[in-house]
């Protein structure tokens, strides 16, 4: 590997400010991590910057439910994701957001310099508007009736029941998703900026080395399509930015999302006195390294290298984009359990485990990748555990105890160690191209050999002996020798086991090059344990938190629509309707719950006694709207134990979903406490 210094600026996507991190997420963020550690630990120049994508109609319309402004929602999650981030080890050398005064620089910039050059054309187009809410209508925020096979409640874009894509003019009995009017075909004029100006040019650099060579080819599939101006306008009310003397009309969000990678290191760039023209314009020898998923290479691959292409900025090195993530081969599923969010991992596991299997299942392609629950477990404790920790735990002892922790002279066995000295290469170019799959394979290859060592050199026997002391000693140096080396090529995956490793063996941190030296003659520190067993029960238990259905959380939805639909559940008797003892209760408090997509957390006033309830109610009421309203509950229900705390109860509501979703509501002449019979 050439070992000339490199400048590498490296993003990952920019998450969503309106949902928390989810696993899935984490294995863009963990993947990208992992490269920016190693290239670290080589010595080069690398700044990984990151930022919440905060602008859009999805983040606009959960404000007003929450009923704040954008400004507190986005500075909450933004929070919210640092924190996720951080546990994680995902180290980012700045975090921001597009909402930003950097980022409206850069959108203007570039803006302006596309404009200058002919590069935006203008154009009045219809589009679904609700009258009722007086803006226009983003294609996820229409329901209707599948034009196709007439499946209810699906998007204007697509149907979920056969999987046609369509245009939201053709749903038929179309409803707006925002306020439940009918939707009006409207006019507006919108700005396009013209991406067919840059096909020969973007022809040209797909086909550079930029991409992955699966990428290229879907690229062409598109360039055969024929490339389409693009929408780069929405109008108010919107949360963004506005377009510079084009009063109402504001950048959609997708035009300054990834100028968001620029705004972010911009921001670096003034904390720490860095050089951003030097680095970002079209001459820069520097690296711009993107790490994406798949579903948005096209906004990478095609629109952004013309954009910045078009305003003289130095165009992207490198698009690595990523598969999705499955759980047990199936899609994240909130009904399975299985859409964990970063959060509810970490309330369970290790981090360190999800860095890891993630790393052994990487490799430098698209393809996607599972995480197969009993795989994961005996993966992370046979490898980790079984194989690396091992060798150190099986050494150190009897270091300390016999030796005072004084490692020994000479190396025992030289050839071996050379083994692990000279897998430094391969190693190196697996982590390099992205192939972590089998650097986590080679690296365990090296634990076995060491393993296989210590195994050979019984070195619980030896201490028995009289006579074999500078053996002994020797054996165990040699097996920490390994270690240390296990420790080097693990680093950019496992961060704090490897800090662990470095304080037991009181060494400065570890640098890719102190693979080429030895460890001897050395004291090392007492052995603690650097990392524990996954247990069954833990993973159980996650899966079980996230689990995020009606029923389990504190709302009994009655009937779900008109009785044709929903049948009657089977005759009960008197006796056990009397079991279920329901009261009215008044609503003195409701609250977000973090990191719930549905659920408020009510407090209930049962006349003398207080409860707490989850209830999943929050697509349909803002936390304000109930506080002080009456309602009927479930009170005699045992408590049930949920991932943001224990709910008392459950109330009682109608509806199918979504917005109608009705809590009962009963005349204000009842009393909290009273019984309904
Ligand atoms: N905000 C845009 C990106 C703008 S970049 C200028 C976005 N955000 S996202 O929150 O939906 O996704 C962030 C990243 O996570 C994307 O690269 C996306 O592909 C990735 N993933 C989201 N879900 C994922 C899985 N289930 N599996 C793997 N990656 C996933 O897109
Ligand atoms: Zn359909």
């Amino acid at each position: 590997m050439s070992k000339k210094q490199r400048q590498i600026l490296v993003t990952s996507a920019l998450p969503y400010a309106n949902g928390p991190i989810h696993i899935g997420h984490l294995v863009e963020y963990i993947q990208t991590d992992i490269w920016v550690r190693f290239q670290k630990m080589q010595g080069h120049t690398c700044y990984f910057v990151c930022a919440d994508d905060a602008h859009g109609t999805p983040i606009m319309l959960r404000a007003q439910k929450e009923d704040i402004t954008p400004e507190a929602l986005i500075e909450r999650i933004g929070k919210e994701h640092q924190a996720d981030f951080k546990e994680f080890s995902v180290t980012f050398d700045n975090f921001h957001s597009t909402h930003s005064d950097e980022n409206q620089w850069l959108a203007n910039t570039i803006y302006e310099a596309l404009n200058n050059n002919g590069h935006i054309t203008r154009r009045t187009i219809k589009q679904a508007y609700d009258p009722e809410k007086e803006m226009f209508l983003p294609d996820r925020f229409i329901r209707g009736e599948c034009p196709n096979c007439g499946a209810p409640d699906q998007y204007g874009d697509s149907c979920e029941s056969c999987g046609a894509t369509y245009s939201p003019v053709d749903l038929k009995n179309p409803v707006s998703a925002v306020s439940g009017a009918t939707p009006i075909e409207k006019e507006s004029e919108h700005y396009f900026f013209k991406l067919k100006d840059f096909e020969s040019m973007l022809l040209d650099w797909t086909r550079a080395g930029h991409l992955q060579p699966e990428v290229t080819n879907k690229l062409d599939e598109w360039f055969e399509a024929g490339l389409q101006e693009w929408d780069i306008s929405r109008d108010e009310p919107y949360f963004g930015f506005e377009i510079p003397n084009a009063p109402g009309k504001y950048f959609y969000v997708w035009l300054d999302a990834p100028m968001g990678y620029l705004a972010s290191f911009k921001n670096l760039c003034e904390k720490n006195g860095l050089d951003f023209d030097q680095w970002c314009k079209a001459d820069s020898d520097a690296e711009m390294v993107h790490f994406i998923g798949k579903d948005i290479i096209y906004f990478h691959a095609l629109f952004w290298p013309a954009m910045l292409h078009g305003s003289g900025f130095k165009t992207p090195s490198s698009i690595y984009a990523h598969g999705f993530l499955t759980v047990d081969g199936q899609k994240m599923s909130k009904s399975r359990g299985t859409f964990i969010t970063a959060r509810t991992y970490l309330d369970h596991l290790d981090p360190e485990y999800l860095r890891y299997y993630f790393a052994a299942k990487l490799g430098s392609g698209v393809d996607d990748i599972d995480l197969n629950l009993d795989d994961f477990l005996l993966r992370v404790n046979s490898d980790l555990v079984g194989k690396v920790v091992n060798i150190a735990s099986r050494c150190a002892g009897f270091i300390k105890k016999r030796f005072a922790g004084q490692l020994s002279k000479t190396i025992h066995d030289e050839a071996l160690l050379k083994i692990f000295i000279d897998a430094d290469e391969s190693i190196a170019e697996a982590y390099d191209s992205r192939e972590y799959s089998r650097a986590m394979r080679e690296i365990m290859s090296l634990a076995d050999k060491a393993n296989q060592y210590i195994d050979e050199h019984k070195p619980w026997i030896i201490a028995k002996e009289d006579g074999k002391d500078e053996e002994l000693q020797a054996i165990c140096s040699m097996g920490l020798n390994c270690f240390r080396l296990l420790m080097i090529y693990l680093k950019p995956v496992l961060p704090v086991m490897v800090e662990k490793s470095e304080a037991f063996l009181n060494i400065e941190p570890l640098q890719w090059r102190d693979a080429q030296s030895t460890l001897t003659d050395h004291k090392i520190n007492s052995f603690k344990p650097l990392l524990t067993r996954v247990e069954k029960e833990k993973i159980d238990a996650m899966i079980e938190d996230s689990k995020e259905n009606l029923e389990a959380n504190g709302t009994a939805t009655v009937n779900s629509g008109p009785l044709a639909d929903n049948p009657l559940a089977d005759e009960i008797t008197i006796d056990d309707f009397m079991k279920v003892d329901l009261r009215i209760a008044r609503i003195i408090k409701a609250e977000h719950v973090d990191g719930a997509d549905k659920l408020l957390q009510l407090t209930l006033d049962l006349g003398g006694e207080t409860r707490n309830v989850f209830a999943g109610i929050k697509s349909a009421y803002s936390p304000k709207e109930l506080e002080g309203r009456l309602t009927v509950m479930v009170a005699n229900l045992a408590p049930r134990k949920m991932r943001f705390g224990l709910s008392e109860g459950m109330v009682l509501a109608a509806g199918p979903g979504g917005k109608d979703i009705y809590i009962l509501n009963p005349d204000q002449g009842a009393t909290p406490g009273m019984k309904v019979k």
